[in-house]
Parts: C-alpha cells; structure tokens; sequence
C-alpha cells in the first residue's frame, strides 16, 4: 500500500462512518502565537474541541501536514521524523471511546482496509493519577475486539496524556502499536521504546478534559475524541519496512542523495544517519517555505527553525561529501513526488529552489571559518582537559559564524563536551542589549544577525551610490531593516526613473565586486565633518563618533555594525522605489547570492 492509497482509504473509511473529509491547515498556525508549527491534526480545531460548533458538522476527517522539532535529536533512528503527514477523525462531542477504538480496530485489522494481523497489534491505555481515574473502559473496549491482556499496557501521563504544551482540550489516550515481532531489547522494553520492537502508528485521545492556563486539569463540558495516524510510519509496517526511509515518499530523495554523493545509504551506520537526517531535514523546509506566509531562514522564531533545520542538513551533506548546490535538486525531487497531493508546492517551486540555494551557499562561507573556529576552541578544551565550552564562545559562534546553538552543542557531544547553556543565554542577552542600543542610536537594525548587518552595509553603498546618481541633496531620513531587507528612506524630489535605478544598482554591485574592506576610526563629530564623512550632523561637535570607511567609496558616521568586506554581501537588487511623504523617496533592497 502507498502513501496515496492510504490517505484515500482513511478519509473514504471515515466518510462513510459520517465523517466530512476537511482540507488540512497551513503549517504555520493561524491564530495561535504560543507554537510556531502545527503540531497535530487537532491544533487548527482547538475552538471546536472546546465547545464552539465546527461548520461541517461533529464529525470531521482529514490528513494534515506537521512539523515537530522538539525530537530533531532523534532524527537519524526508524521513525523519527520533523515533518509528517498525520491522518485524523474527530468527534466534536458525539462518539466516543467505544466507537472511536473499534473503527481503529476495524480499519487497522479489517482484510478490506489495512489487514494487519490482529495479533501483531499492542495497546497502551492510560494508568491513571491523582486527578484522573485509570481508562478502564478503553481496555474494556481493546478486550472485547480480541485483545489480550498482555498485549494491553497500561500507562502513566507521560506516555497516555495527550493535549497541546499550553492551556487547552487535553485527556487520556490510547495509541496503537505494530510488534515487528524483535525481540525486546530487555526486561524494561514496552511500548514506547526506542529500540525498535514496537513501531507506534495511531493514537486515540479522549478529549474530555480541558488544562487551564495555572496548569490545573478539569472536566470540558464536551467529550471529544481526536486521532492521529503517521502517514509515513503506518505505509512503512504494511510494506514490511523497518523504518520509514524506506518507503516511496523517501526512495526518490534517497536516490538523489546517493547520486550526489556518491555512496549508497546503507554502507554504515554514519552515512546512513546523515541520508535520514538530510531527507527528513530538506523534506520539513520545503513544506515550510511552501506556505503562503513566506517564512524565510532568519533568526527569529519559524525563521530560526526553518534555518536550523537546512543548516543541520548541510552540516550532514558534508558528512557524506554532497556537493554544494545540492539542496536545490533534492527539493526539486521533493516537490515533483508531492505536487500531485500538495500543489502549493509546485507553484512556489522557483522560489523554495532559490531560498534554499541562498542559504546554503551563505552558510557555506560562514560554516568554513566557523568550524575552524570551533576546531580551534575543541582543541583548546581538550589540551586542558574540560568538558565544557562556554556560553561567551558558543554565543561568538552564533553570531559571528551564524553556528544554531543547537549546532555548536551537537557537535560538542560528539566529542563529549557540553556547552554552558546559562552563559549562552546571559551573552545573548547582553547581546540583546547591544542591539536595543544600537537600534537607538541608529533607528532601524531590527536585530544584529549576519544578514541585517550585510544589508547595513548594503545601505551606506545604496546612500552613497544615490548621491553619485541623483546629487547631493540625497539625505537620508530614515532607514529600518530587517535580515530580509534593507528600506532606505531619502530627500529626492521626483520619481526615479528606471534608468536611474539601474545606475544606482551597478554602482553597489561594483562596489561589492570590487572587495572594498570596512574600516572604524574614532573621531570627533567635528573631525568627522572635515574628513568629508557624511552624517546629519546633529549633535555636539566634540562630541566622539565612529566614522566606518568602505574602501575609498563611502565614509559615514555610524553606529554599526558592519561586515569586514564586501564580498561578503552577494548581489544587491532594488525591489521597489516609491514615494515616502512629500519629498522623500523610499527604496526597498535586497541582497542575494552573486
Ligand atoms: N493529537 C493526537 C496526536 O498527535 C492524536 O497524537
């Protein structure tokens, strides 16, 4: 069975139990500023969970893309993966534990849906606590359509609660469970291992509870029942896999990987970890960049995850010697095995290709000097017999070498050394701090990533090169940007033509050819003025200044931060020039891969 014919069995199975099919949500959540992705089938139906009528009725069914980072550690083992396809029924207050388990029971078993073999499957139910009883009745239930009691476990919260990290719908549940018939890796070994023997492929949680936002759990007026089945973990256990790399929504990617690199994925335990890692990694960020709300690598929220997971990606690509460019051919092959079931994606396809193309190739340059960097300082730790790699170092390495914490800490495992989180935390604060003053000062860094300092940078050639242009009475009056994009804000009394603008831009981009270094001096405002800086020239003359050079081009008076060369900022494209207030042009920039 394939992962089409699965998804159509599902939403045709419930259908006929009267269920209406519904389309699945966008990846990045609606209304909801607590998570960054959807997590579940549920999340989008919160409100309905909760009391308020759904439009298609109570009894609801579909398939629904999700993103799940909080085990990206785990990824690389059989079933672990960041984004997944998660099928669902739902009940809004109408069936409950009885039905909802021997509908799980029947398609799971039943020769005319999946046939597994009724022996084959392992239960857990809820133990019980202090605040909500045992799930009697769902083992009750399992009892009743044949299941023995050494095939049913019962157990605590941490296994068979279920509900979102905040406040919400919430309550016991009951997953489902294929033996691959291993043997069990000890007397300890039950469901919910990692070892392997129990493969989890559906869950049923009875939504009866509601967590209030102290964290106190009490009756919701409403009994809910909400499901979810692994798309890519149940065709993986009915084509006799082991894992879920090994059916056709990873044997496309999988081949791409081996062409590029060159080995094969099985030749050991290593290279075959990176396959997964690569596959699942570069699978999450093409959904991701597919949305509609053009979430793009940065260093903030989705934007940070979405980076972390291709840069992890690239560090693995590097493992198994993948050639650079690689991720643009593996979300090509990626996007044609799922346009057919998601269009989006091959509507935006230029523009995922191109994102990813650009982040790695700028993380290519950092990652160079960064892990030399870090070689430098694991050297360093070991020679003096640590164990840990300070916060301040690790902190240098985000900012400096654009290195996700999660990076740098992952790398210090493998040579068994820590990173002091605290002290991380403390230097980004302080960081933070920076950056606030800096915004002040200057009025318009959103933040001191790489990226918003490239367009800085950016935006004292695109000053000088409109001064060139247009003339002298070119000042700037306001200036924000983000690591997106620079806005540029300037006195000019008429519309730039697109000569003009063509002009101004090759300007900037032979100011880039050219490798022009930046320099700071400290000076007097005063001085600064007779040096020939450009600067508004408010202020007190004696009063200190920095003034940054670019190369013999440009000289302004200025906060920073900036890059050291500006080689490092790629290819500078106006996007759009318009009319700010009377008198006051705006230019919006970007800066690309060259
Ligand atoms: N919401 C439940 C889960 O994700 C079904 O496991």
């Amino acid at each position: 069975m394939t992962a089409d014919e699965l998804r159509k069995m599902y939403l045709k199975f419930f259908e006929d139990k009267g269920h209406v099919s519904i389309s699945g949500a966008s990846l990045i959540p609606e209304n909801d500023p607590t998570v960054l992705f959807t997590t579940a089938g549920m999340h989008p139906l919160v409100p309905y969970l909760l009391g308020e009528p759904h439009p298609s009725g109570v009894r609801l069914c579909n398939c629904q893309k999700c993103i799940r980072t909080g085990d990206i550690d785990d990824v690389g083992d059989a079933s672990h993966l960041t984004f997944f396809e998660m099928l669902g029924n739902w009940s809004l207050g109408d069936y409950f534990k009885e039905e909802a388990i021997a509908w799980s029971f029947e398609f799971l078993t039943s020769k005319a849906y999946l046939g597994f073999n009724p022996d084959s499957l392992v239960v857990t139910v809820f133990q019980g606590n202090s605040v909500v009883p045992k799930d009697e009745e769902s083992a009750s239930v399992w009892k009743k359509l044949g299941i023995s009691d050494e095939r049913i476990f019962a157990l605590p919260a941490e296994d068979n609660w279920w509900g979102l990290p905040g406040a919400g719908p919430c309550g016991p549940d009951t997953e489902m469970f294929i033996d691959t018939g291993k043997r069990p890796c000890g007397s300890n070994c039950r469901p919910g291992c990692s070892c392997g023997k129990y493969f989890e492929i559906w869950n049923d949680v009875f939504m009866h509870y509601e967590k209030a936002v102290d964290g106190t759990i009490g009756p919701l007026k409403q009994r809910n029942v909400d499901t979810g089945m692994g798309v890519e973990r149940t065709i993986a256990m009915m084509q006799g896999r082991s894992t879920v790399f090994e059916t056709e929504l990873f044997a496309p990617v999988i081949a791409v990987i081996e062409d590029n690199s060159g080995h094969g994925m099985n030749e050991n335990d290593e290279i075959r970890k990176a396959f997964r890692v690569i596959s699942d990694h570069m699978r999450s960020s093409v959904f991701i960049l597919a949305e509609p709300q053009g979430i793009t690598p940065s260093n903030l929220g989705q934007g940070y995850v979405l980076r972390r997971l291709i840069r992890r990606a690239i560090r693995f690509a590097k493992k198994i010697d993948m050639k650079v460019g690689f991720a643009g051919s593996i979300a090509d092959c990626l996007i044609d095995s799922y346009k057919h079931v998601y269009p989006e994606l091959a509507f935006v396809r230029r523009d995922i290709v191109q994102k990813l193309t650009a982040e790695e190739e700028q993380f290519e340059k950092t990652l160079h000097h960064g892990m030399a960097e870090l070689d430098k300082v694991l050297v360093n730790i070991s020679n003096h017999a640590q164990t840990v790699l300070s916060g301040r170092v690790a902190f240098r390495l985000y900012d400096t070498y654009g290195f996700p914490l999660e990076f740098t800490e992952e790398i210090c495992r493998e040579h068994g050394i820590s990173v002091d989180r605290e002290g991380f935390d403390k230097a980004f604060g302080t960081h933070k701090e920076v950056s606030k003053q800096n915004k002040a000062f200057k009025g318009g860094l959103a933040d001191n990533s790489e990226a918003t300092t490239r367009l800085h940078t950016a935006t004292h050639l695109l000053h000088k090169a409109l001064r060139m242009v247009l003339g002298d009475h070119v000042k700037q009056s306001g200036s924000n940007i983000t690591p997106e994009r620079l806005r540029f804000d300037f006195s000019h009394p008429a519309k730039m033509t697109a000569d003009e603008l063509k002009q101004v831009e090759d300007i900037v981009n032979d100011a880039i050819r050219r490798k022009l270094p930046i320099t700071v001096e400290t000076m007097t405002l005063e001085q600064a003025k007779d040096s020939g800086a450009t600067a508004l020239f408010v202020g007190k003359y004696a009063e200190q200044v920095k003034v940054y050079s670019i190369g013999d081009f440009s000289k302004e008076v200025c906060g920073g931060p900036h890059v050291r060369n500006t080689e490092e900022l790629g290819r500078f494209e106006i996007k759009k020039e318009e009319s700010s207030s009377a008198g006051v042009r705006r230019i919006r920039a970007v800066l690309s891969e060259a």
